[in-house]
């Protein structure tokens, strides 16, 4: 028995929510196969698209590790699996790659074994590979790749994921310049403490992107997607991020931001020519200062 899983790539934070909000895009994605074996474990026997950079021992990789931690859940360690990993989008982007894989992993081995219980069982264990790939469980990239669309985790301990809706007529610009932030890093340098009124302001524009998501307003979308906790720090790991802001916001975008921990950024557009453009503008704008770059146009 054989399967092959395909995750999405995602989008978390949605620029106000730290930690908190996240959303799904059509593509890229990473691609799962999963195969039965005679041997009880769990072994990887490819991995493409990751430049060399992944390792393929199991208990090293976070997709087996999830997977192993799902398996002594609910007793099946004698089963033998082997995967294959094809990742389909950078890694270390922002988008989600980590997250993808294991999503990817968990909804195979679910399905492999006819489990029928409810996906949002598997967020605890795709939680496990994010703190092994940066040293913290957040599901912000883990809760939309599993459930598709934008999620809001209202709470850790206990979580509670929510589902939230979105306008129908809402597209992604996402470009990756190629410039190394680790998300490990990239959570280390962000102030551990931060002021009452920046709190007010944050769950204001929090509870307004929230708001315009229910009553697909996507003015009001587009000025609460602001953020005075996260984003004044970490830009400065981006080249050139309010050139691009700007840039992106002049050509029609209703907002402009950091894509999970960067250095992925993403604009909203309210049609998919304007998404393009913007792609096409930041692009070039980054081949002008000599950061390589791949670009990516999806709904949400
Ligand atoms: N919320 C996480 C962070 C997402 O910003 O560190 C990482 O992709």
């Amino acid at each position: 028995t054989e399967i092959k899983v395909f995750a999405p790539a995602t989008v978390a934070n949605v620029v106000c929510g730290f930690d908190v909000l996240g959303f799904a895009v059509n593509e890229p994605g990473d691609e799962v196969i999963m195969r039965v074996t005679d041997k009880a474990g769990i072994t990887i026997s490819k991995i493409t698209g990751d430049n060399g950079r992944l390792p393929l021992a199991a208990e090293k990789n976070t997709v087996s590790v999830s997977v192993q931690h799902y398996l002594e859940s609910i007793g099946r360690t004698d089963i033998g699996l082997d995967i294959e990993l094809h990742k389909k989008m950078p890694i270390g982007s922002g988008l989600g790659s980590s997250s993808a894989s294991t999503v990817a992993g968990l909804f195979a081995i679910k399905s492999l074994l006819g489990d029928d219980t409810d996906v949002a069982k598997l967020l605890p264990f795709a939680m496990k590979g994010e703190e092994m790939a940066c040293g913290h469980g957040h599901a912000d990239n883990v809760a939309p790749a599993l459930l598709g669309g934008f999620v809001l985790i209202r709470s850790y301990e206990p979580l509670d994921v929510i589902r939230l809706p979105h306008p129908k007529d809402l597209y992604c610009a996402i470009v990756f310049p190629d410039v190394d932030v680790p998300t490990r890093e990239a959570r280390q340098i962000i102030r551990d403490k931060i002021y009452m009124k920046d709190a007010v302001t944050q769950w204001g524009n929090i509870a307004g992107l929230v708001s315009g998501l229910y009553t697909q307003d996507i003015d009001l979308i587009g000025r609460s997607m602001k953020d005075v906790l996260v984003e004044p720090v970490r830009s400065m790991l981006i080249p050139d991020f309010y050139v691009m802001r700007e840039l992106a916001m002049k050509a029609g975008a209703v907002s402009f931001g950091i894509s999970g921990s960067g250095p992925s950024v993403f604009a909203f557009t309210r049609d998919e020519e304007t998404a393009r453009n913007i792609t096409q503008m930041l692009q070039s704008h980054l081949a002008d200062i000599k950061i390589a770059s791949n670009a990516y146009v999806s709904t949400i």
